[in-house]
């Protein structure tokens, strides 16, 4: 296939995030297009999108709804303040959010980004008691394992110990609760964990440690995506639900992953049947396409700032790209093909497909565990003594190498299709992933 664009023969100046850069610019491995459920290589090869990019491209790439309503965006309005000044499509993109969200999620802040998603809604939550009378509620409890993100507030609550330990004291008055992996208890399980509810009870302990009165808020992810797919053990979102409102917490939900369809359902919050205070989401808003994150809330949480003389600004907190129209445009076409397309409903309906093929790798070589909800699935591998991580990363090269894209994470390899997978392509993806670990040291 000829390419238009040659590839870069310079690579040092990108310091490139989240990466080997030593080793990736020894061996670069370079996109240059994309459509549907492939992408293109700089040497012309076809690669089979096993992680929907990094779990955002939910409709799959280069999808003629989108990148249209961006051209028609960027020529009409290509930007306009974000404060004290509006533009149409932001408001309907709040109200088609809203429209698609569980009832009692009424409000919607945008920002550009998971990360950015993550900070907006911890400062909402302690800026909420304080703004009700209770500014001594400022503590914010966090999970081990937990992802949200890369920014102060995030990394803090977060439970990534590498994403932590360089940073130093992080922020203050943060406390985590324990992850809900239980190996021992739970391996192969298909779907939701049987055992682990009790694990939400740590809550009480940590209320009972600190007191009620000093805590804003309980962010976890439904289902821990970037920490190799840790799911929520039956019950144990419910039970957070109950203890969070009897001691007057709020509960944050950061769905940057499992919002827009990724379990089968718009968000996690219908699928498990538990309404947060507050939604972290990005990614699939935008499919991928244009950096776009909102944080959804409901009205007390909203009604809380909306005090005092009506010409002041009631929250000192927003940025540049709020709700920008392009995005906009890029979200509110992406909804479109969401609903056009039944993708959330697609996903549910290949869900017990995905569920089989991937659990067919069971007895495959270094393979210690499989998990799946939704179109999420991870498989673990036994690390190489004194060498945790080096045994994914080379299934990871080697998976490119065979024309599929995972993400391993630790030792773990996490998948996440687009939801237009079709099930001969869930075959392709699982078929060489066994091939690929055969071959492994
Ligand atoms: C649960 C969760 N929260 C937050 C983020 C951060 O999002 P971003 O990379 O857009 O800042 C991610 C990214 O993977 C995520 O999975």
């Amino acid at each position: 296939m000829a390419l238009d664009r040659p590839t870069p023969n310079d690579l040092n100046a990108f310091w490139m995030p989240f990466t080997a850069n030593r080793q990736f610019k020894k061996d670069p491995r370079m996109f240059v297009g994309a459509k549907d459920m492939h992408y293109t290589t700089s040497e012309g090869r076809q690669v089979l999108d096993g992680t929907a990019g990094l779990w955002c491209c939910n409709a799959g790439h280069c999808r003629p709804k989108i990148t249209e309503a961006i051209a028609k965006q960027a020529g009409e309005l290509d930007y306009a303040p974000a404060f004290q000044m509006g533009h149409p499509i932001a408001f309907e993109l709040a109200n088609r959010l809203i429209g698609i969200a569980p009832e009692g999620m009424e409000h919607v802040f945008y920002t550009n980004s998971g990360s950015e998603s993550v900070e907006t809604a911890l400062k909402l939550a302690i800026g909420y008691h304080r703004a009700r009378g209770e500014g001594a509620r400022t503590r914010l409890i966090g999970r081990e394992r937990g992802y949200h993100g890369v920014n102060f507030g995030g990394i803090s609550v977060g439970g990534i110990v590498t994403n932590r330990k360089m940073f130093g004291t992080l922020l203050g008055g943060v406390d985590h609760m324990p992850h809900t992996h239980l190996p021992d208890l739970n391996s192969y399980t298909q779907g939701q964990p049987e055992h682990g509810a009790n694990l939400a009870d740590e809550l009480e302990r940590i209320v009972a440690l600190h007191g009620a009165e000093t805590i804003a808020a309980v962010i976890v992810e439904p289902v821990a995506g970037s920490t190799g797919v840790i799911l929520p053990p039956k019950g144990y979102l419910q039970r957070l639900r109950e203890i969070t409102a009897k001691h007057g917490i709020l509960l944050i939900f950061d769905e940057v992953i499992t919002g827009f369809g990724r379990l089968g359902a718009p968000f996690a919050a219908q699928y498990f049947d538990v309404l947060p205070d507050m939604m972290c989401t990005a990614k699939g808003l935008t499919n991928g396409v244009i950096p776009m994150g909102a944080v959804m809330t409901t009205g007390a949480v909203h009604d809380a700032f909306m005090d005092g003389p009506e010409h002041m600004i009631e929250l000192f907190h927003g940025y540049t790209y709020s709700g920008n129209p392009i995005a906009s445009a890029a979200a509110i076409a992406t909804l479109d093909t969401y609903r056009e397309e039944g993708l959330f409903e697609r996903g549910a309906e290949i869900a017990p497909y995905w569920q089989d093929a991937l659990h067919s790798l069971r007895g495959a070589r270094h393979v210690i565990d499989i998990r799946n909800l939704g179109l999420i699935g991870a498989v673990e591998l036994e690390p190489i003594a004194g060498a945790p991580t080096k045994r994914a990363f080379s299934a990871f090269l080697k998976a490119y190498e065979a024309g599929i894209l995972i993400r391993t994470t630790g030792d773990i390899i996490a998948m996440s299709p687009p939801l237009i997978i079709e099930k001969p392509q869930i075959d392709q993806l699982i078929g060489t992933l066994r091939g690929v670990l055969e071959a492994l040291d």
